[in-house]
C-alpha cells in the first residue's frame, strides 16, 4: 500500500515504532519532530531495521509543530497531497504538566490547533490522534470501554481530553473530517530488534522504564507504590501494551480511515484486555531479564487506581485489530533493548 502519511512525533517511543511497521506496509512516510524527547538517531535505528529501500520512504523534518510557518513549509515542499497524519507529538509527563501546565497546554493545545489548519490548507482531513487511557480519570469499574464518562485528573490529561473535544467539533463543523481518537493504555516494550526502544529522559515516570534501568544497574531498586490496593497481590493492575502491537494499531487506523468513506469519527481503546500486577511485571521481567530487581513497599502514589485496563472488542469490530503480544513477549524486547542500550540511544555519559 503506497499511503503518503505525516507522523508528528515520529522519532519519539510510539512514533518510531509506528514509523516501522508504516514502512513495511509499503508507506511513505513524513516525520515531524522538533527532538524535544528524542533524537534522530531512532529514526536512523528506523531505517537500519526496515532496510534500504524501505529506508528511502522515510523522510524526517526538524521542525515545531507549533511553528506554522515551518509546518506550511512541510507540508508545502511533500509534492504530495498526505493520506491521513499520525499526531504523536506532544509532551506526557505527568508531574511535570503538574508544576508547568502552561507548557503543556501551550505545546500539546497550540501544536494540534496549528496542524489541523495546516492540514485543510493542504487537503489533508483525516487525522489519528494519540490520546490515553488517562481520559477516563479513575474509572468506576473495569474494563474501560468507549462510552465510560471522562475526566481528567492532571494538566496533561486535561489536553488529551481537550484535543479528543476539539478533534470531534472539527469533525462536527466539516464531515470531510476523518478523526480516529486512539486512547492507549501502558506502552511497554520494544522493537524485536533490540535497537529501537523507549528512551526516557531522567528519572523514568513509568514502571517499566524504572525496572529497566534497575535492572542495568542505573538506579538500585524500585519503589513499589503501595501493596494495599484491593487486587489479588495488593500492588496495582494496569493493561501493559507491547509498543509494536499498538503500532499496528494505527496501521489498521490508517487503513480504515482511508478505505472506509463512512468512517467518520472513531473513539477505539488501544489495549489488552488484561491487567497485570506490579509485582507480576517484575516477576516476568526477571525471568526474561535473569536479573533480580530489589524492590521496596512503599505508600501509594497520588491518583493512582487499583485497576485499569481497557475493552478490546471495539478496536476488533472496528480496525479489525487485537494485541498479540503477553507481557512475557513484552519483557523480552524490553531487555534486548535494556541489555544492548542501557543508556539509550546517547550511550553512556561520562559522568555515570
Ligand atoms: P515521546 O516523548 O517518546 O514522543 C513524542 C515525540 O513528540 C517526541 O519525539 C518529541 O520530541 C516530539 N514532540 C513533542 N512536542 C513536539 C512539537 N511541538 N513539535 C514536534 N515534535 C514534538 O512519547 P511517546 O511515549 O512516544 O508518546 C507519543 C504520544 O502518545 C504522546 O502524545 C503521548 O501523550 C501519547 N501517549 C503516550 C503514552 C505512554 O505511556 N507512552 C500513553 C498514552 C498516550
Ligand atoms: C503503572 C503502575 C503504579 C512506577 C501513566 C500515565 C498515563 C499514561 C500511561 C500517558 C501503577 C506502579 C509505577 C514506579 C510503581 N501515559 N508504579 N513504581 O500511572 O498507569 O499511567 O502512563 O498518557 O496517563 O498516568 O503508569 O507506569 O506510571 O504506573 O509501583 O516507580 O506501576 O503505581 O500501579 P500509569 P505507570
Amino acid at each position: 500500500m503506497t499511503w503518503n502519511v505525516l507522523v508528528t512525533g515520529g522519532a519519539g517511543y510510539i512514533g518510531s515504532h509506528t514509523c516501522v511497521r508504516l514502512l513495511q506496509a509499503g508507506a511513505r512516510v513524513t516525520v515531524v519532530d522538533n527532538f524535544d524527547n528524542s533524537c534522530a538517531e531512532s529514526l536512523k535505528r528506523v531505517r537500519n531495521i526496515v532496510g534500504e529501500d524501505a529506508g528511502a520512504r522515510l523522510t524526517h523534518h526538524e521542525v515545531d509543530c507549533c511553528d506554522k510557518v515551518a509546518l506550511d513549509g512541510v507540508f508545502a515542499s511533500a509534492g504530495v497531497t498526505f493520506d491521513a497524519v499520525i499526531h504523536f507529538a506532544g509532551l506526557k509527563a505527568v508531574g511535570e504538566s503538574v508544576a508547568e501546565p502552561m507548557k503543556y497546554y501551550e505545546n500539546n493545545i497550540v501544536s494540534t490547533l496549528v496542524l489541523c489548519e495546516t492540514m485543510a490548507k493542504h487537503g489533508c482531513k483525516t487525522i489519528i490522534f494519540s490520546s490515553s487511557a488517562t481520559v477516563y480519570g479513575e474509572p468506576a469499574s473495569v474494563p474501560c470501554t468507549e462510552d465510560f464518562p471522562t475526566a481528567a485528573l492532571n494538566p496533561y490529561g486535561r489536553t488529551k481530553l481537550f484535543i479528543e473535544h476539539i478533534l470531534s467539533d472539527l469533525y462536527v463543523s466539516d464531515k470531510e473530517w476523518k478523526v480516529a481518537l486512539l486512547r492507549y493504555f501502558n506502552p511497554v516494550g520494544a522493537h524485536e530488534s533490540g535497537t529501537l526502544g523507549e528512551d526516557p529522559k531522567g528519572i523514568p515516570n513509568n514502571l517499566m522504564p524504572f525496572v529497566q534501568q534497575v535492572a542495568v544497574g542505573r538506579r538500585p531498586e524500585l519503589n513499589v507504590f503501595g501493596n494495599d490496593y484491593p487486587t489479588k497481590d495488593g500492588t496495582g493492575r494496569r493493561d501493559y501494551i507491547h509498543v509494536v502491537d499498538l503500532a499496528d494499531g494505527h496501521v489498521a487506523a490508517v487503513k480504515k480511515l482511508t478505505s472506509d468513506p463512512d468512517a467518520g469519527l472513531l473513539t477505539v481503546n488501544l489495549g489488552t484486555g488484561k491487567s497485570t500486577s506490579v509485582l507480576e511485571l517484575v516477576a516476568a521481567f526477571e525471568k526474561a531479564s535473569g536479573k533480580k530487581i530489589p524492590c521496596k513497599i512503599v505508600d501509594r502514589r497520588a491518583g493512582d487506581a487499583a485497576e485499569v485496563y481497557g475493552a478490546t472488542d471495539k478496536a476488533f469490530k472496528v480496525l479489525g485489530w487485537r494485541a498479540l503480544r503477553t507481557i512475557e513477549d513484552c519483557c523480552i524486547d524490553q531487555w534486548k533493548w535494556a541489555s544492548s542500550n542501557p543508556y539509550g540511544y546517547a550511550g553512556k555519559p561520562d559522568d555515570a
